[in-house]
């Protein structure tokens, strides 16, 4: 009852409190600072109150003592409300530890907003060990959870990073569309639009429409969405997912490997060293090995007698053969027995994409690669171009698809045709393997897949 009476007041002799992000308030020792956020942990004994603050830039911890502890305003405060504090940043004495390794001694402050208590609690709505369909749900509101949250901060410095390279290298960004008329990767995964009654779909991948801009603005690359209508519900299959695709042009197979080795290990490195994501990588996956170059390289021929040396059978449940898919779950055992990324290269022409290149040295195989991290297994898939228009309609035919509709795609082989390839990466994937995630829907914000598509 007593509490009812005490009012919170500004000091108004205190100096002026600087406005800042918990981040920089974490460097802000001995200042008096305001700072907003959302109450992440809230605890309190008789005349102390703790709160964690965040702000999506950190977390703060921060002391309430006093009248602020005992007033009645302190005890309708929730998990989840948004307040702005008002105090000195102390940093902590030696043993104790906090984010930032300081602690806001707090002489005011004020309600933004106040989250529900009881029933609609926070903690209900996202109770840690619930259902995951509930969770996803409630996706909204789990995401800001430290983990999630942390996998998409990490995505954010993945996707920096990613474009820090291709500007090293010299890759232009483009933006293609989404809606299309054409298929890139078979059509069975096709998601079926009507567009103004006309047939379309929307993208499986961009890289055809990549290939058209080689000969205007050189080496190119594009971050946009892909969408495939997977059959399959496994941990890394999503029905829409970013995807990463480049496209370079008078290069080699051999230069094609190359540009990927460096691709890995350079934007791996600059994730690690991101002050931000750096940290929550080794939080997320301690054990974390940076990829070295070179890659192992292994031909499809080779796999096949890996996996048949190492007893693993084939999706009939026999021995592997020429032109035998290697499913996601042989894939798997042999990139966690292996342990390092693996440049799985060369596949047969019959279980691999219209387009790609046959080997001069054996034209059963492609100039293709995939490329396989332990944990995930593919992460990237990529090739060789066909770039003689005669090859070229030898395999929209074998893939039974009308080449007429593609006539801006066959174009590049008639107006100065020249060898090229690329490649597309899955964010969800590359960053499954970076964070140690059990299935690429803990990697993507707002997941999708068959079953789910809201919120
Ligand atoms: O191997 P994919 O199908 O290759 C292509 O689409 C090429 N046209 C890319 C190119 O050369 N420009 O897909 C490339 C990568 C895969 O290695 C995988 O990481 C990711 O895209 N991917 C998926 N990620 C999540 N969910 C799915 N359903 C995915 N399908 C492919």
């Amino acid at each position: 009852l007593e509490s009812m009476n005490i009012s919170i007041e500004q000091d108004k002799t205190l100096p002026e409190a600087r406005k800042v992000k918990i981040s920089q308030a974490h460097g802000a020792a001995d200042e008096r600072v305001k700072v907003s956020g959302w109450i992440h942990r809230l605890r309190s004994n008789k005349s102390l109150v703790f709160v964690v603050l965040r702000d999506g830039s950190g977390f703060l911890q921060a002391i309430l003592s006093g009248d602020l502890a005992l007033a009645y305003q302190t005890s309708t405060l929730t998990l989840e409300s948004t307040v702005t504090l008002y105090g000195t940043v102390k940093k902590l004495p030696e043993g104790k530890t906090a984010p930032g390794g300081v602690e806001l001694v707090v002489d005011y402050y004020e309600i933004i907003g106040l989250a529900p208590a009881g029933e609609d609690a926070f903690t209900n709505k996202v109770a840690e060990g619930a259902d995951p369909s509930l969770l996803l749900d409630q996706r909204h509101l789990a995401l800001r959870g430290e983990t999630l949250s942390a996998v998409m901060k990490v995505r954010g410095a993945l996707l920096k990073s990613i474009r820090r390279f291709y500007d090293e290298e010299q890759l232009t960004e483009v933006s293609v569309p989404s809606m299309v008329q054409t298929q890139v990767e078979g059509g069975s995964t096709l998601f079926h639009l009507n567009y103004y009654g006309e047939e379309a779909y929307l993208t499986q991948s961009s890289q055809l429409y990549l290939e058209t801009v080689l000969a205007s603005l050189g080496d190119v690359f594009c971050i946009m969405e892909s969408f495939r209508a997977e059959k399959s519900h496994t941990r890394r299959h999503l029905s829409e997912y970013t995807h990463i695709e480049a496209e370079l042009s008078f290069l080699t197979f051999e230069d094609l490997l190359v540009h990927l080795e460096k691709l890995f290990t350079r934007t791996i490195k600059y994730v690690l060293e991101d002050p931000v994501a750096g940290p929550l990588v080794k939080q997320l996956n301690p054990g974390f090995k940076a990829p070295e170059m070179p890659f192992l390289r292994m031909t499809y021929r080779d796999a096949l007698v890996w996996l048949n040396e190492h007893r693993i059978k084939n999706e009939e449940g026999e021995e592997f053969k020429f032109g035998d898919d290697i499913a996601e779950a042989a894939e798997r055992k042999m990139t966690d027995t292996i342990g390092v990324p693996i440049f799985l290269i060369r596949f047969p022409v019959a279980i691999k994409s219209f387009y790609m290149k046959r080997c001069d040295d054996d034209p059963e195989v492609t100039e293709s690669v995939d490329v396989l991290m332990p944990n995930v297994g593919e992460i990237t898939g990529g090739s060789m171009r066909i770039d003689q228009i005669d090859e070229l309609m030898a395999g929209f035919k074998r893939e039974g698809i009308d080449p007429s509709l593609y006539y801006w795609y066959t174009d590049q082989r008639i107006y100065g045709t020249c060898p090229h390839g690329g490649y597309g990466i899955g964010t969800e994937r590359i960053l499954a393997w970076l964070c140690d995630r059990f299935t690429v829907r803990d990697c993507s914000l707002y997941p999708r897949f068959s079953g789910r598509c809201k919120p």
